[in-house]
Parts: C-alpha cells; structure tokens; sequence
C-alpha cells in the first residue's frame, strides 16, 4: 500500500517524512510521489510544524531514484506522468516557506540526489552515496539535476558526474558542497539532523521563511532585482513581534522568545 510507503510524524514543531519502501531501496514510484507531495503539503499547512525533515527508512538507501519500471515503454509524451508528479515535490520544497532538512541515510541515486538538492540542507550519513546514473539508462536528469547540481558545486564537477553517471562517497559530497555535513553513522545523522531543526525550529518564523525566500530568488533574478526583492523582505520583517522581540532581548541581554508572528 502507497500509505506505508511514506511515513509522517510531528512532534516538537517537527515533521518528519521517511520514505518506506525498504525492499525496493526506496525508490519512488508514482503512488509514492503523490503521497509523498501529500505529505509535504500537510506539513506546510500544519502550524505547529516549524522545519520538515526528509529522510528514508533503514541504513541503505535515501532514495534510490525514480522506480525504473515505470520507464519501460514511456514516450517523449507518457514519461511526464512519471517525472511530473517528481517535479511538482521539488517545486513545493523550494516553494515552501518552511525549512526543509534532508537526512541522507544511504544511495541517493538519480531522483532521489535531485529531492536532495532540492532541499534546504543536506546532511549525510557516512555510508550516503550520490549519483545522478541517468545516462546509464539511456536519459538525464529530469528532476532539476542538471539545472541544481551545477549550480551547487560547479559546473565542470557537475557535467563530470552527471556525464558519466558516477556515484561519490558521503565524504567526496561534502569536499564538493554537495552536504553540509557528515556524521559516522546514521543513528548519528539522525541525531544531528534533529538538532539542527530543534534550532531553526527556535527561530523567528516569519523571518526564517522570508530568508529561504530571498536566498532562491538568486536563482532566478538578475543582481538588482534579486537585491530589491531581499530590502523588501528585509523591510517586512520589521513589521513582525518577532523582530522587536529580538532586538529587545539582545538589548536586554535575555534569551528571545520568538512567537512566529
Ligand atoms: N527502481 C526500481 N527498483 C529499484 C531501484 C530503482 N531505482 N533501485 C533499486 N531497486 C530494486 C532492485 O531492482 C532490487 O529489487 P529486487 O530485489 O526485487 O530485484 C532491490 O531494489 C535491491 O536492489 P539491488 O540492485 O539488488 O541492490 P544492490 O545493493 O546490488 O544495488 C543500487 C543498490 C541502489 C546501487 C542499485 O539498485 C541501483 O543502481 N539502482 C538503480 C539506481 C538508478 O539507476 N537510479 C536512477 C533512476 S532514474
């Protein structure tokens, strides 16, 4: 059942979305996609969740990438029902005001590399390995690889791994800005990842959207476009409780005490 397949649990402002399907190294197939979109939009619209955690369930694999039955057969035309429903959790990670961890606890592989990039933050557990083996299928990267990877680590690294569909170690990941952060085991990585949404869980929210916001617009806008939209957003943080909480618990030497309005 695609209801297992994806797990949701809430607690303490945050959500975590653990892929479920152990057997098939997690691979997403449509079914999954969609319920994991579900997943994501319910944790956007619950108020109590502050911060989202991706991750999958087990000690190997992230995600496996895209389930590869569902390629056999497909056109230019019938491969959009597949990759469609892949883009559109992108487009809501990136899109969504809330900050979105993801906890690579094994391969993350094709699909499953591009949600990663498409996350906020990436830690990895040792053991994490990351490809985009599309080519080795006879097609690319579909899900944003070829337009976040290069744009993450550099161009020439990027056409090398996307060119010859080559896996990296956690380790080599992090020398190239791939992840944040490696832990030595995953019972670590999810230990620290965790962490790591307890405080930005702690931070002002209006704020914190705002930041996530203005950072990605410098995907997409020209410097002075890009500069106003952060004064705007800047600006609009001066209208919140929060920030005057801020400023007088700094002035007051006090810890703040922030209520996301
Ligand atoms: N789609 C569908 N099934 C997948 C899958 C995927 N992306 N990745 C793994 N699986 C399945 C395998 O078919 C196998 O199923 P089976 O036991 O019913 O035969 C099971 O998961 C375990 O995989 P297996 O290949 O036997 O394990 P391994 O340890 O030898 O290798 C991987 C693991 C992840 C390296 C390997 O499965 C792999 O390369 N997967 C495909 C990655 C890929 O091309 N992703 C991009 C898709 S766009």
């Amino acid at each position: 059942m695609a209801e297992d397949y994806v797990l949701f649990e809430a607690s303490d402002a945050i959500a975590t979305i653990t892929i479920n399907r152990p057997d098939k190294y997690n691979a997403l197939n449509i079914s999954v996609k969609k319920k994991l979109l579900e997943m994501f939009r319910q944790a956007d619209k619950d108020t109590s969740v502050r911060v989202v955690i991706l991750t999958g369930f087990g000690e190997k694999a992230f995600i496996s990438g895209a389930d590869v039955n569902e390629f056999v057969g497909r056109n230019s035309d019938t491969i959009k029902q597949v990759v469609n429903p892949s883009r559109d959790i992108a487009q809501f990670i990136t899109a969504m005001d809330k900050p979105v961890i993801t906890a690579v606890n094994g391969y993350a592989l094709g699909g499953g590399c591009e949600l990663a990039l498409a996350c906020d933050i990436r830690y990895a557990s040792k053991n994490a390995q990351f490809g985009l083996p599309e080519i080795h299928l006879g097609t690319l990267p579909g899900n944003g690889g070829t337009v976040r990877l290069p744009r993450l680590v550099g161009l020439g690294i990027a056409k090398e791994l996307i060119l010859t569909g080559s896996r990296i170690t956690a380790d080599e990941a992090f020398r190239i800005g791939l992840v944040n952060k490696v832990f030595n085991s995953v019972e670590e990585l999810r230990a620290g990842a965790n962490e790591l949404a307890r405080i930005l869980s702690r931070m002002p929210g209006v704020a914190l959207g705002l930041a996530k916001k203005s950072i990605q617009e410098s995907w997409e806008l020209p410097l002075n476009e890009h500069l106003a939209v952060e004064l705007d957003a800047f600006c609009k943080t001066f209208d919140t409780e929060d920030k005057e909480e801020g400023v007088n618990a700094f002035l007051e030497k006090r810890t703040p005490e922030f209520k996301h309005k």
